[in-house]
């Protein structure tokens, strides 16, 4: 059940509507309203596909328009739009469930959002359910293991050289359409395995191992690569 004036933060899983947690399944069938970010008001988020098929049909919908930008003030004045949007849900008594795609604790929107609800709800009136990662969905779709024994893993944004860390055995690297070249230039010189996941467990799912000849043009924005040299 879930509680009244409650938020949740719902991890969805990457993909698939049945890597989702029993637990996550379970406040999207009783709560009140559901938040999803759109950086496009004209499209589908895929957090809301994946979550859709477990809530009821008359579930409300809340959809926060989040612009993809890097300007600050554009973003935090839409991070406190959507605060207030869901405070005044909470505040009538209703609970919010709000969705974010792998889990909510790794390179997520959602913690801006938490950031400024913290401000104004006490610690009991915050959830957060974790989700699974879509670098640990990407793992099991090639019967690979991020890490071994004591070997480290390291997870980078995408945006840091993948060169920097030349002792590092694994490595996953996020928003990996932003640096796909340097991936594979470091490929080229330092060996070793590269798989890259775009879309894990969505339509238009692609797992491929990179290798070294490679030229790559553009990726899906919802692509990682995972490393093993
Ligand atoms: C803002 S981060 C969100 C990460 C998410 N919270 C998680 O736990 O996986 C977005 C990046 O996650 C990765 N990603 C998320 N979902 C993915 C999927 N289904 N397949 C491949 N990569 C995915 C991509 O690297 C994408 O650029």
């Amino acid at each position: 059940m879930t509680i009244k004036g409650k938020f949740y933060g719902i991890g969805v899983g990457p993909g698939d509507p049945q890597l989702i947690t029993l637990k996550a399944v379970e406040v999207l069938k009783h709560v009140d309203s559901v938040a999803v970010p759109k950086s496009r008001m004209d499209r589908e988020s895929v957090a809301w596909e994946i979550a859709k098929v477990h809530c009821p049909l008359n579930i409300r919908l809340m959809e926060l328009e989040m612009p993809m930008t890097s300007d600050e003030e554009v973003l935090q004045a839409a991070w406190q739009n959507a605060a207030t949007q869901i405070l005044d849900v909470l505040h009538t008594g209703k609970s919010v469930a709000f969705l974010t795609l792998g889990d909510p604790s790794l390179y997520s929107t959602y913690t801006y959002l938490l950031n400024l609800l913290k401000k104004e709800l006490t610690p009991g009136q915050i959830e957060t359910v974790p989700g699974i990662m879509a670098m640990a969905a990407a793992a099991a779709k090639v019967n690979q293991p991020l890490a071994t024994g004591d070997e480290p893993l390291l997870v980078l944004p995408g945006i840091e050289g993948v060169d920097k860390y030349p002792e590092i055995p694994n490595l996953v690297v996020m928003k990996v359409s932003r640096n796909l070249p340097e991936v594979l230039r470091n490929l080229r010189e330092s060996g070793g395995r590269a798989v890259l996941a775009t879309r894990v467990g969505q339509v238009g799912e692609e797992i491929r191992e990179l290798t070294e000849q490679e030229e790559m043009g553009k990726v899906d924005y919802l692509s990682l690569v995972l490393i093993n040299r």
